[in-house]
């Protein structure tokens, strides 16, 4: 049997691909196709292979990409960024503090550790000073930042987008509060989870208070806070010559 004229070969060896893609072409459209003369036909066939070899080039290149990215840049499906809030008083910070902030930094993308305007609680420290002393505590945690956190932490947590709110637990006394604090706290942000972090029995009973307690009678506490810290409580609680005053310390 002769040739048509333009009669062209193409490739018949069966591709999975185009296999694939075929079952989603319109049948109608098949038989429209037989409406079309031999050359139409051919033509038509040329360019719907050449859709399907881009199609197959973009599958192959995006198959590449994902086995090429190591598992640990792949980042969460539908959350660009796992950031949760540390809320605290930090007045002084601790190392019970600051192991804390180590460990919750590896669990999350970005942590901010938010330091708490407490208009009705007497704090040793300013607000800028536990600031300060925090971000110099920080400074090797890349994805640490210290903010100062006035008002609700619910809402707080909300507005910086943060997926969880990080506490630590030391004795089962700290239970009752904290349970009683991430209950309101789920109800004014149910978006918002409360993760608790076991604190380290080396600070099991290390808080805040008694560090400032010992401080002020002039006992050590350089086993208990940051070197910075220990600076800053020795500073403080130093006898006062005449001239200096510190009125947050009174
Ligand atoms: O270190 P602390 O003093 O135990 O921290 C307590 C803190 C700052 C986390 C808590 O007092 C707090 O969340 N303050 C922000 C105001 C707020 O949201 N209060 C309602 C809590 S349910």
């Amino acid at each position: 049997m002769e040739r048509p004229k333009d009669f062209v070969p193409v490739s018949l060896a069966p591709d999975p691909v185009i296999e694939y893609y075929k079952q989603f072409v319109d049948v109608s459209l098949l038989r429209e196709n037989l409406k079309l003369t031999p050359t139409e036909r051919v033509r038509k066939m040329q360019e719907m292979g050449r859709v399907y070899a881009e199609l197959r080039r973009a599958g192959e290149n995006l198959s590449r990409q994902i086995q090429a990215q190591p598992a640990g840049t792949l980042l969460p499906m539908g959350e660009q960024v796992r950031r949760a809030v540390y809320p605290g008083s930090f007045d002084p910070p601790t190392l019970g503090h600051l192991d804390i902030i180590q460990r919750a930094a590896r669990l999350f993308d970005e942590l901010i550790v938010a330091v708490a305007v407490n208009a009705q609680k007497q704090s040793l420290f300013s607000l800028q000073e536990r600031v300060q002393m925090l971000q110099e505590c920080c400074r090797h945690l890349p994805n640490v930042r210290i903010a100062s956190l006035e008002g609700l932490l619910a809402r707080f947590a909300d507005q910086v987008g943060a997926c969880a709110i990080v506490r630590g637990l030391r004795a089962v006394s700290d239970f009752e509060y904290e349970f009683q604090m991430a209950t309101m706290n789920r109800q004014l942000a149910p978006e918002v989870d409360t993760c608790f972090l076991m604190t380290h029995q080396q600070y099991a009973f290390l808080s805040s208070s008694i560090v400032k307690e010992v401080a002020r009678l002039g006992g050590s506490v350089d086993a208990l806070v940051p070197p910075n810290v220990a600076h800053k409580l020795r500073e403080r609680f130093a006898p006062k010559t005449a001239g200096t005053h510190h009125p947050s310390s009174e």
